[in-house]
């Protein structure tokens, strides 16, 4: 039990089970039947179907999984007059009632675990693995905000005056959150997002990814299943010009990002040039991560460490391994044992259980870290990547690769996929080489390898980084025990899935009564 938690974490499902694998691949192929056509959903607007743009399948891109309607201006318009119109009352309705209804959510969620993963499967190229933890991750977060939401959002608490004064403090919503969310956590993060602002209180816009429409469009009917009013938590698909009309309406009480830091960026420019009351921007962005990995550390654990940072999910982690330094008297060794395990990493549909990596999400990005690989394998001396399989020819799919290159100075932005960099250093070298690592200005997670334990703790104290892992993989933080989110370049903080995430989207207020 994870101290915040109503409940435990979410089980999730066991992949070793072949009654289990069964049913997940016939989940696919009963889901590979279906059309899915969705759209806004907006009390009073007509739902998804004409005028929908088609949903691929990154795997196969000749698959239509289903269509996406945009939201209008007008139906943006639409959404914030009724999310304004109920929030008095969700917000009335406080912490422990609204927690029910949550808590209720996160249980329907769990018992659509197989449907939800198929759409992961689908829509998003999650594999079975990653799309099981992202589902589990999307019911901690409903819980864990629950747990919260009741504790801190239900009664007012008492505060010291004199006598005969009573004085008290109680937290609020701020009124209609927007909620922005990308395609890599397409359910996880989006329901993190949406679910906090809820219990803290707002009415939610949310727009999906352009990529991921369908199952936020089964998250938000999840919610209404649950409880949740539909002028309360609303859908608004679209693209980055329906993120700029929500963010730049009159009526925002707060926007919750995760995405780039270049979006994150324009979002915050637009923000602070609108007229009207000063609203939290919560922004959880990119990272430039590295890993420093010295001589005393065990290689076998190293390698199989590395290869999971770099490479699960095909990289497309935020939390993701970009840059790994090796101090230079096991390099050699290292880099000889990376490529080893890179060689058992097996690449193809996410379909197939067996599949280590899956599809990057689609064309932009395959072409951009395309080119990324095509400049670096001339200019790269070590260079070492795996082939694609013939059967990847209709997906998006790009190969993990290894490049050794002299300073993370040569790299001038994230590349968000399957890509491992690499710089040696020397003992003597290897306080300045951690002041160029965080001197991108990025400072999400951090990994480091020593059996030192004087060395990791000088590190950790040094670095402006979010999220800190000690001689273990550097991907897949746990609601609840590891918080998660950056500093600087990679993020505004608070934490998604830590004990003060909700602050930011409250508003406190006290009473001073003389009795
Ligand atoms: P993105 O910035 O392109 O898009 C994110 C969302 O913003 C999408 O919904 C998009 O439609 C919307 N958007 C785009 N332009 C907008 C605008 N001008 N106004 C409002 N909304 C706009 O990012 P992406 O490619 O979807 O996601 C990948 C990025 O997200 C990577 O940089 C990754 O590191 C980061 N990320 C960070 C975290 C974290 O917790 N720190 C988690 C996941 C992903
Ligand atoms: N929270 C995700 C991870 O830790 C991004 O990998």
């Amino acid at each position: 039990r994870i101290f915040g938690m109503s409940r435990d974490n979410s089980m999730g499902l066991d992949l070793t089970s072949a009654a289990v694998l069964d049913e997940l691949t016939q989940a696919v192929k009963d889901c590979a039947g279906e059309s899915f056509d969705v759209g806004p959903l907006v009390p009073g607007v007509r739902p998804g179907q004409d005028g929908g743009r088609p949903v691929t399948n990154p795997a196969d891109n000749t698959e239509i999984i289903g269509t996406v309607r945009y939201a209008t201006p007008d139906e943006v318009g639409a959404a914030f007059d009724a999310a304004r119109k109920s929030q008095p009352a969700w917000d009335r309705l406080g912490g422990a009632k609204r927690a029910v209804l949550l808590n209720k959510a996160a249980d329907m969620l769990e018992a659509d675990l197989i449907p939800l993963i198929a759409i992961l499967v689908r829509e998003a190229g999650k594999t079975y693995p990653d799309a099981v933890a992202e589902v589990r991750e999307a019911v901690d977060f409903c819980r864990y905000y629950a747990g919260q939401a009741e504790r801190e959002f239900t009664d007012y608490v008492s505060l010291p005056g004199p006598a005969g004064e009573e004085n008290t403090i109680g937290l609020h919503g701020r009124g209609v959150f927007v909620c922005i969310s990308p395609w890599n956590f397409p359910l996880a993060i989006f329901v993190g997002q949406v679910v906090a602002a809820l219990a803290a209180g707002n009415t939610v816009l949310a727009k999906s990814a352009e990529q991921t429409p369908i199952i936020a469009d089964r998250a938000i009917r999840t919610l209404h299943k649950a409880g949740v009013p539909e002028d309360v938590a609303m859908l608004l698909p679209g693209d980055g010009a329906v993120g700029g009309e929500l963010v730049q309406h009159p009526a925002v009480g707060g926007v919750a990002f995760t995405g780039s830091t270049q979006t994150a960026h324009a979002i915050n420019h637009v923000l602070a040039m609108k007229p009207g009351p000063i609203v939290p921007f919560i922004a959880e962005t990119g990272g430039q991560n590295v890993m420093f990995v010295d001589s005393t550390a065990l290689l076998e654990q190293v390698t199989d460490d590395v290869v999971q940072s770099a490479f699960k999910s095909a990289g497309q982690r935020c939390s993701a391994l970009r840059v790994l330094y090796l101090q230079e008297d096991i390099a050699d060794a290292a880099i000889d044992m990376i490529k080893g395990a890179m060689d058992t990493l097996k690449i193809g549909s996410p379909a197939d259980i067996d599949t280590d990596v899956g599809p990057v999400i689609d064309r932009r990005a395959s072409d951009k870290l395309g080119e990324h690989c095509y400049h670096m394998a001339r200019s790269c001396d070590n260079h070492y990547a795996l082939e694609l399989p013939a059967d990847c020819r209709n997906g998006t799919f790009i190969a993990p690769h290894l490049f050794e290159i002299g300073s993370i100075t040569e790299l001038s932005e994230e590349q968000f996929g399957p890509i491992l960099h690499i710089v040696r250093y020397a003992e003597s070298q290897l306080e300045e080489k951690l002041q160029e690592a965080f001197s991108t200005g990025y400072g999400l997670t951090l990994g480091i390898h020593t059996r030192m334990e004087s060395r990791w703790r000088e590190v950790f104290k040094k670095a402006p980084v979010g999220n800190t892992y000690i001689n273990r993989n550097m991907v897949g933080a746990v609601v609840g025990s590891q918080p998660f989110g950056g500093q600087g370049l990679s993020g505004t903080g608070y934490k998604a899935g830590g004990p003060r995430y909700l602050y930011k989207f409250a508003t406190e207020k006290t009473l001073s009564v003389n009795i």
